[in-house]
């Protein structure tokens, strides 16, 4: 193994999936008998909609789907990958992996391929891990998805979730590169269990008949509080690592949970709102798919430009959580 201290790993192509069925909050009281309204979604949490697979769409379709995108976005194919990463709290099932079922779609022959799971933050853990094994090893590129079925864990009588999830997946292509300035330039990553089943603010319940996948439960207060303050603070401490100023970053690409979770962090943290990416309202929360979506509507509109600084923001169950600064 070697390092390489003058190279850094820079995202070359971004992709994405949403599936074709789209769920709109209306839809939640009138088909799915949910006691709910468009205005209360909207106004509690920014959602106006979400896509749901179809019944026998997975995980690693979505993936896939992504990462073709993301692959015709870096101009590369499924045979240039040294390594693919799934990060998914809703795999096909426990094994093989999403990755490998991933990996055999692509034709990726000669990559390394795994899950992980961090819940929603689960795709920036997984860009962090595969920056560090392209930087240790004499590898190249790396796909890093995230790929959620998170309706498929949604108990549809409960009000309080049912109406903040979606299916989808979002990709990016790694690759170490020889510019020093541009790539990912700093990371910090947390993660504690002490707030997570314990305390019953956000987890899925034991498999059941009725749930082969169990079902969420979330105390959606606690966790929008813990959410707001470990985005905070995990920003604050990257900046001061980095020695870079907040009014430096030009675009943040927060998880895609609550638009009220952002905009309480950009008042708290006196940012434009203007910089804050936000795609929630069309997919809902996705879990680990959610920063890859943002950043893949970001690239189609050619919103960021070359040489802007990202910050990028994520918090899930667990709890997990972190802050990753990326030049583009
Ligand atoms: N439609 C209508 N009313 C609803 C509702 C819905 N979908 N869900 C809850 N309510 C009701 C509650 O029953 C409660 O009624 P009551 O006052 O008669 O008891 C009232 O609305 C207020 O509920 P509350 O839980 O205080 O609302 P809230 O403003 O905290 O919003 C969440 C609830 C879940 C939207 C919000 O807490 C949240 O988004 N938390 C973060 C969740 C999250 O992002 N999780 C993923 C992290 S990765």
């Amino acid at each position: 193994m070697s390092s390489h201290p003058n190279q850094r790993c820079m995202v070359t192509g971004v992709g994405g999936y949403l599936p074709k069925t789209i769920i709109h909050n209306d839809q939640l009281s009138s088909e799915f008998h949910l006691n709910t309204d468009d205005a209360w979604i909207r106004t509690r949490t920014g959602i106006t909609q979400r896509h749901r697979a179809s019944e026998n769409e997975t995980t690693s379709d979505m993936g896939i789907a992504a990462a073709r995108s993301a692959l015709h976005d870096a101009h590369m194919d499924g045979a240039d990958l040294d390594l693919i990463i799934v990060a998914t709290s809703t795999p096909d099932q426990a094994f093989p992996s999403t990755a490998t079922i991933v990996l055999d779609g692509l034709g990726s022959k000669h990559a390394v391929a795994f899950d992980m799971n961090a819940a929603c933050s689960g795709f920036l853990f997984a860009l962090i891990m595969a920056e560090s094994y392209l930087m240790q090893s004499n590898k190249n590129h790396a796909l890093v998805i995230g790929s959620e079925s998170m309706t498929r864990l949604l108990n549809w009588q409960d009000r309080s979730t049912a109406i903040l999830f979606g299916d989808g997946a979002g990709a990016v292509i790694l690759s170490r590169t020889a510019s020093s300035d541009r790539g990912i330039i700093g990371h910090c990553l947390f993660s504690d269990g002490k707030n997570g089943k314990a305390l019953h603010d956000l987890y899925v319940t034991t498999p059941s008949a009725d749930h082969p996948m169990g079902v969420i439960v979330m105390d959606g207060q606690a966790v929008f509080r813990e959410a707001v303050s470990q985005l905070i603070s995990s920003t604050h401490t990257l900046l001061a690592e980095k020695s870079i100023d907040l009014a430096d970053v030009d675009w943040i690409i927060p998880h895609q949970a609550n638009k009220r979770i952002l905009d309480r962090m950009c008042t708290d943290m006196n940012i434009d709102h203007r910089k804050m990416l936000y795609t929630g309202d069309m997919h809902a929360n996705t879990s680990a798919a959610s920063i890859p979506l943002t950043w893949w509507k970001a690239r189609q509109n050619n919103t960021i430009k070359p040489g802007q600084l990202i910050l990028l923001q994520a918090f899930g169950a667990g709890f997990t959580w972190g802050s990753c600064l990326v030049r583009s």
